[in-house]
């Protein structure tokens, strides 16, 4: 079995994170060593439970078996109803960082901790509806605060404008409290807004469609990182 160096050290400042999601799952090998060739970051896994979303993506089996091809930091986001229950599940399938939904954590504090006593960063997802300030009493406990930038459950959506605005407040939240955390963004992600997602303070850009339904995935991928260097 190959074996991979894993969390390479991260030379330029945006992350840039394709979403496995619009890989082709028949040929999911191929597309993840395609990542693994390009300026990618990390892999962006996005677990769908049909209840905390309107649909399903893939599971447990999927990601173990990805991960064993993945040579770069695997990001999952939970999508799912009560994500406690997975915490030590989704370490040992190699997750680096696990994000949950702020809107799926009835006691989001103590899920943070569990989630940094498995080893992993520990990541917040808000919705589109729901406000940055939500976090001012946490934000020092999250190492990565995903901004939904579409309704979370399908790739390939219309990205939503107002997430500069929220943006722009996360990171000076972020630097009124002095805290060490990365802000990523999830959704509509294109060579259209990605400098100025930057620009606003974004840390990290997941972008799927952008990427994998792209002629030269390789190319599309280069572009960002030249893009948002
Ligand atoms: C949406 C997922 C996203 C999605 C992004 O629920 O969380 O990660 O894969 O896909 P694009 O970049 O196509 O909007
Ligand atoms: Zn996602």
């Amino acid at each position: 079995m190959l074996t991979f160096a894993k969390n390479l050290p991260e030379m330029s400042r945006t992350l840039i994170a394709p979403s496995v999601l619009a890989a082709d799952f028949a040929n999911l090998q191929r597309d993840v060593e395609m990542i693994n060739r390009s300026e990618a970051d990390w892999f962006h896994i996005d677990i769908m439970d049909g209840v905390f979303v309107p649909n399903i993506s893939f599971g447990m089996p999927v990601l173990r078996d990805l991960a064993k091809h993945a040579n770069k930091t695997i990001d999952v986001h939970l999508m799912i109803v009560d994500p406690d229950r997975y915490i030590k599940t989704f370490a040992d399938l190699g997750s680096d960082v696990l994000t949950v939904h702020y809107e799926a954590c009835t006691h989001l504090h103590r899920t943070l901790q569990a989630i940094k006593a498995e080893g992993m960063q520990a990541g917040v997802a808000l919705n589109p509806h729901t406000s940055v300030a939500l976090l001012e009493d946490v934000i020092q406990d999250i190492d990565l605060v995903c901004l939904m930038s579409v309704n979370p459950g399908f790739g390939g959506q219309k990205f939503i404008e107002n997430t500069y605005e929220k943006v722009r407040a996360l990171k000076a939240l972020i630097e009124r409290k002095g805290a060490n955390t990365k802000i990523e963004i999830d959704g509509g992600v294109t060579d259209q807004n990605a400098a100025a997602l930057v620009e606003a303070g974004a840390d990290v850009l997941v972008a799927g469609s952008f990427v994998f339904k792209s002629e030269d995935p390789i190319a599309t991928v280069a572009n960002l990182k030249a893009l948002t260097a």
